[in-house]
């Protein structure tokens, strides 16, 4: 049984994506400093799956910790690592938390690849990496732009760091997967999205919105140039996400990679404004949500969607799930996760 370490397993989209490793019949290990997840998601993991997955609480830019995790754990086939703080805010008043927290991990795990022989790694990238493109749908050959924040610069730059530290090093082999916007829960409702403090994102917005517990949604901004003025994304159900990861594990380990550093659009391949997300959660849920447009979020681009052709016929992966399904799953965890919300709404 092949034993995938999982960085950041205890978080969001790292969470969903051990269950589906489990459930594909992999040996999993979670590594999480837990700054922004809780330990009881493992019992969740457990709930679903019936395994639990060994777990360590460390912070990966500890350069020592991590050589003596590496040294101690042995069988690792791949990693995938998630682990980095995300949110963009924060990353423009605290930049060095975030170059210091997002590159230095990669650094590290990557000297312990090589020290250690560990050859395969699976790396969270984002499409923010391509900015605003000057033509959509988005392919990988959409040219990369400067990052509007230094959140997404670390994206950025740890692309380059793994695409040239494979470049020198052919023994490795990487894929970078850079996810559209990740949606929903998984359709147990014992994992999903776990905000502190106010949600910067659409969706967990919208949920706590409809739950009474904001008392309106503000829609930034209804004056792009877009069919009903508001921004667009491509928003992908978070366990489709999760199994492209399990399909990027099996092309790495049996060699089915056809460079050794690879990069894949994670999305559906369909832009939805953000009024359409509000009309789409109402229809799904039947809750009505109160919204107000208000001025654009500064950094946001307009509209931006996935080209997914190459992702689904070099992975042989799709994203299957219809947005309401996804809406609904993300209602369902959002009125089902009681026992959590005592530790982020503070
Ligand atoms: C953001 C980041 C992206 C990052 C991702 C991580 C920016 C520019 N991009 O994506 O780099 O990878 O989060 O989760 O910050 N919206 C509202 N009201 C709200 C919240 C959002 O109208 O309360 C709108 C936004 O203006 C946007 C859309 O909803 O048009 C999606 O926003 P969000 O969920 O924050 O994702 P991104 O901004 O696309």
């Amino acid at each position: 049984m092949n034993k995938i370490l999982v960085t950041g397993g205890t978080g969001y989209i790292g969470s969903h994506t051990v269950v589906e490793l489990l459930q594909a019949g992999y040996e999993v290990v979670v590594v999480d400093d837990l700054s922004n997840s809780g330990i009881e998601v493992l019992d969740s993991i457990e709930k679903i799956t019936g395994k639990r997955p060994l777990f360590e609480k460390f912070d990966l830019s500890d350069r020592e910790l991590t050589l003596d995790f590496f040294g101690r754990v042995s069988g690792i086939s791949a990693i995938i690592h998630f682990a980095a703080s995300k949110a963009v805010g924060e990353s423009v008043e605290k930049p060095l938390l975030y170059y210091r927290n997002n590159l230095v991990s990669l650094m590290n795990i990557l000297e312990c690849q090589l020290k250690f022989g560990v050859q395969h790694i699976v790396f969270s990238s984002s499409c923010t990496v391509y900015g605003q493109p000057d033509h959509l749908p988005v392919t990988e050959a959409t040219p990369r732009k400067d990052a509007e924040s230094p959140y997404g610069n670390t994206k950025r730059v740890n692309e380059d760091i793994l695409r040239d530290t494979i470049a020198a090093n052919p023994v490795l082999k990487g894929i970078a997967l850079r996810y559209f916007n990740p949606v929903g829960a998984h359709p147990s409702a014992l994992i999903g999205e776990l905000p502190l403090g106010v949600p910067q994102n659409l969706v967990p917005f919208i949920t706590q919105t409809a739950a009474g517990i904001r008392d309106e949604l503000h829609v930034f901004g209804d004056d792009y140039n877009t069919p009903d003025g508001s921004a667009i994304r491509d928003y992908i159900n978070v366990v489709d996400l999760s199994k492209a990861h399990v399909v990027a594990i099996e092309r790495l380990l049996a060699g089915k990679n056809r460079q050794n550093y690879e990069v894949f659009n994670l999305g559906t391949g369909k832009g939805v404004s953000v009024l359409e997300m509000v009309r789409t959660f109402e229809k799904a849920t039947g809750v009505n949500l109160k919204y107000t447009v208000v001025g654009r979020r500064a950094g946001d681009i307009e509209k931006i969607w996935a080209d997914t052709s190459y992702a689904n016929r070099e992975l042989g992966w799709k994203a299957l799930s219809g947005l309401e399904e996804t809406l609904r799953s993300a209602w369902e965890w959002e009125k089902g996760c009681g026992g959590y919300k005592l530790l982020i709404y503070k």
